[in-house]
């Protein structure tokens, strides 16, 4: 591991907060005619929420985004004070809370912007609130049945003075696909609600659709706010289309650990549990002390890719709740590998490690999920590399 003076730990999840700036700074570029609002929801993809917020504050983000209320107290209490949606609530949630923290709050149904608007009538405020359209996911939004009844709510409590519709926005189905006819569907079925809301005189100040694969590949949906996630971490949405580099994005977390064990072991040894790999001859086998106690997907069985001294090998076997075995093979170097060797489980394609996308597809996910998904027994440290 890079920092000799540390203390020794089994793994760690390194996060390079400079990757994250230079990101965000790319991620202005691509979209220079809108404002980039960070999306750092589910603790930042795992690189940790409020370090990981910070950094995209310095590369320029003017906007925070998250899905839960918590989410957005904690990066208040954090000291951030830019603009920051909250958009996924249920009925009770702490609206008055986030008035008082001064977040944005989404409404796709009348109960929202009611609980909303009740909120600011007892603190004193004004809510700001962002109308979401469902133009096509069947997620989040209200239907363009409910679309009109929905603004003329809004403008309603507008009027009383109690909130303020400061945005129209929604979200993408198919934004990895950009030639999908959905994504015309779908900006269509935008402009047409924007058009609505226009007509009984609502004129937000941002409308927002894109998500990093739009941000990265369909300028024409970029409108006044951009809302990346993934390419923030300098993961690409798109790997068909374009590696992290073609994008200009870094990848901001390496996983990586020690070895635990290094031991020579007989041809015909079944390795980890249930057998489900057996050494096709003599060889040795070394052990990596990260499983799925950590977050490595247990389909990675077998299949999970990891640089281990320097060279790129093969999970050998189950994955374990803590750890993974390795099998060295005939690999030139093998008598000098020792416990204590260096292993990264994903990082930069550009040293030559295995990358979160290779994890991805070799268990049948996006690599979304690869970096979310590492636990809280990982510990982050925090670097600042130069790019
Ligand atoms: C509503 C919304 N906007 C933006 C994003 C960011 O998406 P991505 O990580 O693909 O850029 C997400 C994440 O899933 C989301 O739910």
């Amino acid at each position: 591991m890079s920092d000799p003076t540390g203390p020794v730990l089994p793994a760690e999840a390194v996060v390079d907060l400079g990757a994250v700036r230079s990101n965000v700074a790319a991620l202005r570029e691509h979209a220079a005619s809108a404002e980039v609002m960070a999306v750092v929801k589910a603790d930042a993809y795992g690189h940790g929420l409020v370090p990981s917020a910070r950094a995209a504050r310095a590369g320029g983000a003017t906007w925070l985004g998250v899905a839960q209320l918590a989410e957005g107290l904690a990066l208040r209490r954090a000291g951030d004070t830019g603009r920051l949606l909250s958009w996924l609530h249920v009925p009770g949630d702490d609206f008055g809370g986030a008035l008082t923290a001064d977040i944005d709050l989404s409404a796709s149904a009348p109960w929202a912007l009611d609980e909303i608007a009740a909120a600011a009538r007892a603190t004193g405020g004004t809510a700001r609130v962002h109308l979401k359209i469902d133009t096509g996911l069947s997620r989040g939004g209200a239907t363009a049945d409910q679309w009109t009844d929905l603004v003329e709510h809004a403008l309603r409590l507008q009027a009383e003075g109690c909130l303020e519709a400061v945005g129209v926005w929604s979200h993408l189905a198919w934004a990895d696909a950009p030639q999908h006819p959905t994504v015309a569907r779908q900006r269509e079925a935008f402009d047409a609600a924007l058009e609505i809301a226009g007509r009984r005189g609502l004129t937000p100040q941002v409308r927002h659709l894109a998500n990093s694969a739009a941000t990265l590949t369909s300028p024409a949906l970029h409108y006044d706010l951009v809302r990346p996630g993934l390419a923030v971490y300098g993961l690409s949405p798109v790997p068909d289309l374009g590696s992290p580099a073609d994008f200009g994005l870094r990848p901001a977390m390496t996983l990586q650990g020690r070895l635990a064990l290094v031991k020579a072991v007989p041809a015909g040894s079944g390795v980890s549990y249930g057998h489900a790999y057996t050494t096709p001859a003599d060889t040795t086998l070394a052990l990596v002390p990260l499983g799925y106690g950590d977050g490595l997907p247990r389909a990675a069985s077998n299949v999970g890719p990891l640089q281990v001294a320097g060279r790129r090998h093969t999970i050998a076997g189950r994955v374990c709740m803590d750890q993974v075995v390795v099998d060295l093979g005939d690999r030139p170097d093998v008598a000098q590998v020792r416990a204590g060797d260096p292993v990264v489980v994903f990082g930069d394609a550009g040293r030559g490690e295995p990358t979160a996308q290779d994890w991805a597809e070799a268990v049948d996910t996006i690599s979304y999920e690869i970096v979310t998904r590492i636990g809280s027994r990982v510990p982050r440290r925090y670097v600042e590399e130069e790019s």
